[in-house]
């Protein structure tokens, strides 16, 4: 199994923060928001990882990172996304990394309180298709919303203006190879983009598409909210530590 970290984009709802940086280089409480869902994946047993970065300031990922010796890897991989393509196209360049192995999907400003190492065994246990992970929110509409029908996911929607559900699709995704061949089919959607939303429900039509609902907290820190939550729960969880 292999872990990618998505961590292109330009950030733009984070603006001006995000004018002379990457959005997940910037501090979460101690630590640049990127180590976060690397020790997501390293803490889940995951080795083989590849990073793909954007914009104006890729080159300082590596001037952070290096090859992961500070997690305990021997090498990091990494990749350029041109643009804001959306979060499928920035999938879509790690086709040859991936080398038709399973992989694990996480996004780069996606934080999460505890051990993901369960529901990724759980993918390694599945034949095919993809895993999900969901988490009932308070905003949903800033999201891609799980509808559930049976106590079955039916359909996602992507940032609804009425979810249907409170069930958020956090960002951490889980494939078999076949997710390379669903891209090369996507549209670009209203906001120009390759969905991941769009990739999970080809999953939901082929019947391949499971659900696990996470415990412990999960946040993202795309906009000044949510950037500021995750600094406080980091904090919170630094704190019981001690
Ligand atoms: C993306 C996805 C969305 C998902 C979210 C999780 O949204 O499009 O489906 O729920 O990440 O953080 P973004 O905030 O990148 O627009």
């Amino acid at each position: 199994m292999k872990g990618i970290i998505l961590a292109g984009g330009l950030g733009k709802r984070l603006e001006p923060l995000t004018r002379i940086t990457n959005k997940h280089l910037l501090p979460v409480y101690n630590k640049p928001m990127v180590y976060y869902p690397l020790e997501t994946l390293v803490g889940a047993g995951i080795t083989e990882i590849m990073i793909v970065t954007g914009g104006n300031n890729a080159g300082d990922f590596l001037r952070l990172l290096g090859n992961g010796r500070e997690f305990g890897l021997k090498h990091i991989n990494y990749t350029y996304q041109r643009g804001e393509g959306g979060i499928a196209e920035a999938l879509g360049l790690c086709e040859h990394f991936a080398d038709k192995d399973k992989i694990v999907v996480i996004l780069g400003d996606n934080l999460i309180e505890k051990s993901i190492k369960k529901y990724v065994d759980k993918f390694r246990r599945q034949e095919s298709g993809a895993r999900i992970l969901l988490k009932k929110v308070p905003d949903p509409q800033r999201f891609g919303v799980a509808c559930f029908k049976d106590g079955k996911v039916i359909s996602i929607e992507e940032k609804p203006k009425k979810p249907k559900s409170e069930y958020a699709v956090t960002g951490l995704y889980m494939y078999d190879p076949y997710v390379f061949d669903i891209i090369k089919t996507l549209k670009p959607s209203a906001r120009g983009e390759l969905e991941i939303t769009d990739v999970n429900n080809a999953y939901l039509r082929r019947g391949g598409l499971y659900y696990d609902i996470f415990d412990g907290w999960w946040t993202d820190c795309g906009t000044f909210e949510s950037l500021l939550h995750a600094n406080s729960l980091v904090e919170k969880k630094c704190r019981k530590k001690r």
